[in-house]
C-alpha cells in the first residue's frame, strides 16, 4: 500500500522533527509525497536537519518553537500555515523524560516533562483544531505515546512521564469522539524501544542498561525506525480513514511480557524443563 504519492500534497507538521523518532518519521513522509514543517526549542538543530532531510528532494520548513509556551504554539502555526496555506496532519511526538526515583523530583522536574508531553500536546492540539474546525477543513492527529501509557500499567520511576503520556492518550480518546463530525481523526502510537540519542542518554545511561534491555522483549531485538514510520504513514493517511481514536502499540511484544506471570520462564531450557517435569510428576 506504501504507493509514492501516498501522502501527496499533505501538509505535516511533527513537533521535535530535528531529532529521533521525529526525523525518521519526517523522512519517511517526505519520500511518500508529504510536504514537512519541523518544530522544537533549538534552531541550530532544525535548521540542519531541514536542511539534510530535503536533500533528496521534498520541502521541509521550520520553525523553532517550545511546546509549553501556548504564545510561542500560536505563533508556530501562524508560520506553517502562512507558509503552505493549510496544515493536514499534527504529529504531537516531542517529549521530555528522564528515569529518577520519585521522591528525588523537584515540582520544577515534574514540571517539565508534565509541560512539555501533556500540556504542550494540549496547546498544540487546540490551536490546530480551533482552526481546523473554522475553517472546515478536516485533518488527523498522530499522537506519540508510549506502552506504559497504552497498557493503562503506568512505570516506576518514570512517572511525570507516566501520569503525562496517560493524559495524552486520554486526550486522544476524548477528541476522537468529540471532534469527529468536524472530519478530525485522532490516532496514536505506542513505540516500544526504538534506540535515540535523546531516549537512551536518559532512560538507559549504562552500557550494563543497554544489555540487559533487549531481555524485555520476547523478539529479542529493538525496533528498527522504518517499522516505525511506516505504521505511522499508514495511521496518517487516507488508507486509514476509518481509524480514529485507537493506539497501535509496536514493541515487538515487550509490554505483554512484562504482564504474564509466567512469562519469565522464556529462559528456561530444555534440560532445565526436563528436570522441572520430572520434579513436578513425582510430586503428585
Ligand atoms: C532529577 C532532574 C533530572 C534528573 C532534570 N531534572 N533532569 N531531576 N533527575 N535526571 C530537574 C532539574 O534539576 C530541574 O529542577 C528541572 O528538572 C528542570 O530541569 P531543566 O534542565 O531546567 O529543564 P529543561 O531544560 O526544560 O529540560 C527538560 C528535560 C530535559 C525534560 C529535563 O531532559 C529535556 O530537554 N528533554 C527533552 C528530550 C527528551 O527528554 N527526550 C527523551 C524522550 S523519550 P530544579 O528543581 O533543580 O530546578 C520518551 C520515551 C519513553 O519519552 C519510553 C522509552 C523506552
Ligand atoms: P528525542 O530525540 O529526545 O525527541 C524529543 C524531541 O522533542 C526533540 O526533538 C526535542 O527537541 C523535542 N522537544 C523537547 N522539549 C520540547 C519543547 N518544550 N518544545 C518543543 N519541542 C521539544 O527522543 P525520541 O526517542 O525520538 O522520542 C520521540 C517520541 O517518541 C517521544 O514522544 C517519546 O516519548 C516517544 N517514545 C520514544 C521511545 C523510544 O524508544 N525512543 C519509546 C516510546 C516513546 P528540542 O530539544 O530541540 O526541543
Amino acid at each position: 500500500m506504501f504507493i509514492a504519492d501516498l501522502l501527496k500534497d499533505k501538509v505535516i507538521v511533527i513537533t521535535g522533527g530535528g531529532t529521533g523518532l521525529g526525523r525518521s518519521l519526517g523522512e519517511r513522509f517526505l519520500e511518500l509525497g508529504a510536504k514537512l514543517a519541523i518544530t522544537s526549542r533549538r534552531e541550530d538543530v532544525l535548521q540542519k536537519a531541514a536542511e539534510e532531510m530535503s536533500q533528496n528532494g521534498g520541502e521541509v520548513f521550520y520553525v523553532p518553537c517550545d511546546v509549553r509556551d501556548p504564545e510561542q504554539v500560536t505563533k508556530m502555526v501562524d508560520a506553517v500555515w502562512q507558509h503552505f496555506g493549510k496544515i493536514d496532519v499534527f504529529v504531537n511526538n516531542a517529549a521530555g523524560n528522564f528515569i529518577s526515583p520519585t521522591e528525588r523530583l523537584s515540582s520544577r522536574a515534574v514540571d517539565s516533562v508534565l509541560n512539555i508531553v501533556l500540556h504542550g500536546t494540549f496547546y498544540c492540539t487546540l490551536e490546530v483544531g480551533k482552526r481546523w474546525i473554522e475553517a472546515g477543513q478536516q485533518g488527523t492527529f498522530l499522537n506519540i505515546v508510549t506502552t506504559y501509557a497504552a497498557s493503562s500499567s503506568g512505570s516506576g520511576f518514570v512517572t511525570p512521564s507516566a501520569a503525562a503520556k496517560a493524559g495524552v492518550l486520554s486526550l486522544t480518546r476524548s477528541l476522537a469522539v468529540e471532534w469527529a463530525k468536524y472530519g478530525i481523526r485522532h490516532v496514536a502510537i505506542a513505540p516500544g524501544l526504538f534506540p535515540t540519542e535523546g531516549a537512551w542518554s536518559r532512560l538507559v545511561p549504562t552500557q550494563e542498561m543497554a544489555d540487559q534491555i533487549i531481555h524485555r522483549v520476547p523478539m529479542r531485538r529493538v525496533g528498527n525506525k522504518e517499522e516505525l514510520s511506516n505504521l505511522a504513514a499508514y495511521l496518517i493517511s487516507d488508507q486509514a480513514a476509518y481509524i480514529n481514536g485507537e493506539v497501535v502499540t509496536i514493541d515487538g511484544g515487550e509490554w505483554i511480557q512484562g504482564a504474564g506471570q509466567f512469562n519469565e520462564l522464556i529462559d528456561v531450557t530444555e534440560e532445565q524443563w526436563d528436570q522441572l517435569a520430572a520434579s513436578i510428576k513425582k510430586g503428585k
